[in-house]
């Protein structure tokens, strides 16, 4: 053999590591050896410490080949990362091996890979401009609940398609921030963030929660909360703006678009950022199989929305639907992710919420776990430490 040549047995191979995968649609998710992720030249790969489930991620497994059809498989799902970074591109500046982070990984969205860019697994990759630095004294499992959650409040509250408030902190002090914005679901993972997050840009923030949750909700900064089961609730929000100016309605939970619309229409507001189907696909996701149930479903949510979105319409409202990743693509990101969150979590202005309920250690518990959260929660996000 010549000097330096190398044998078969001693080729360099790409390290392999476990995941959990969805190896065919609306399979469960099994865990199974992988490449691990290379960075690419804007991205840092992380080992992952701690993932939570997000409505999406059932969403995704039970109806995918309807909601997500440009999804192949195999794919790892998953969208909420914390972890140690183990590898930087070659244009990241924000971060080295060693630093403690968290992210939003946006695998499943088109044109996105989901071996690359999905949570569930030892190590994934995670866009620099979608990243923040954890403070010493937040834990990888609390971190966690962060990524989607306040990406898609600061998606509806910030993008200019949806309220296009200032952000925290923006430059433009002149601006006013006198406005009232009504949170319906302050309770819900995304609204917990969008409380915040709107009270840090500087408005009065009316919100919706069970009765066991709102002290959290005003916790976060609602000066108002109403209960959202109650047949008042829309009454009670009316009241609570008290007659000041409306900037715009966040609607988060099925049934928060109609009762926005109905809040705006008496209070004057002209913005809706909605983010919920007006029908849970929790029971169709779960089902031994999609068809035909899945049909009237989505018969009914294709007719409701229409129908919400003409009552908008004919009350002046423009109403459009929130995409919680869509801030890879704007200006939004690396705002968020580069400065407001990770100034807001070091002095503590911004808590990571809600508080994790943590399900199980393992890949193993991934699947469990994605089922726990399709079962339903209150104010809590279900976690996964790895
Ligand atoms: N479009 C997007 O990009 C996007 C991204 C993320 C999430 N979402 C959607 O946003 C919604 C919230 O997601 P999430 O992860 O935040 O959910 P989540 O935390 O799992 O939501 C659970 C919460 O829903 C609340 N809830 C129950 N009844 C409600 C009602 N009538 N109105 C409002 N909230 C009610 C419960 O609060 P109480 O226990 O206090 O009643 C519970 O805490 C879901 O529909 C999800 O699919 C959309």
């Amino acid at each position: 053999m010549a000097p330096g040549a190398i044998t078969l047995d001693e080729r360099p191979t790409v390290p392999d590591h476990s995941a959990a995968v969805l190896r065919e649609p609306r399979g469960a998710l099994v865990v199974d050896r992988l490449p691990v992720p290379e960075p690419a030249d804007d991205e840092v790969v992380v080992r992952v410490r701690a993932v939570a489930v997000n409505p999406v991620d059932w969403v995704i497994q039970g109806t995918g080949p309807v909601t997500y059809r440009w999804l192949r498989t195999p794919a790892v799902l998953g969208s909420d990362v914390a972890g140690e970074v183990v590898a930087v591109g070659p244009a990241v500046t924000r971060f080295r091996t060693g630093d403690r982070v968290v992210g939003l990984a946006t695998g499943t969205d088109r044109g996105r890979d989901p071996l690359h860019e999905g949570a569930f697994q030892e190590h994934t990759a995670l866009l620099e401009r979608l990243t923040a630095a954890i403070p010493d004294d937040v834990s990888f499992d609390r971190a966690a609940v962060l990524p989607l959650g306040a990406s898609t409040a600061a998606c509806a509250l910030f993008q200019p398609k949806h309220l296009g408030l200032p952000l925290p902190g923006a430059a433009d002090a002149s601006s006013d921030r006198s406005g009232v914005v009504v949170v319906w679901g302050g309770s819900t993972s995304v609204g917990m963030n969008a409380v915040q997050l709107a009270r840090a840009a500087g408005y009065t923030v009316v919100s919706t929660a069970s009765p066991r949750n709102a002290d959290t909700v005003r916790s976060l900064g609602a000066e108002v909360v109403v209960d959202h089961g109650s047949p008042t609730a829309v009454d009670d929000l009316v009241a609570a703006v008290a007659g000041r100016p409306v900037v715009g309605a966040v609607a988060f939970g099925t049934t928060s678009t109609a009762a926005c619309i109905a809040v705006l229409r008496r209070t004057g507001g002209t913005v809706l950022a909605m983010a919920s189907t007006p029908v849970s696909l929790d029971r169709i996701a779960g089902r031994r199989r999609l068809f035909p149930g899945m049909l009237p479903v989505f018969t009914r949510i294709g007719l409701t929305t229409v129908a919400l979105t003409l009552r908008a319409r004919r009350a002046g409202i423009r109403a459009a639907f929130v995409w919680g990743s869509s801030l890879r693509d704007d200006d939004l990101g690396p705002e968020l992710w580069g400065r407001v969150l990770p100034e807001g979590l070091a002095d503590g202005s911004i808590r990571p919420m809600p508080e994790p309920l943590v399900v199980g250690h393992g890949l193993d518990a991934v699947q469990g776990a994605v089922d726990r959260q399709r079962a339903g929660v209150s104010a809590r996000k279900v976690v996964v430490t790895l």
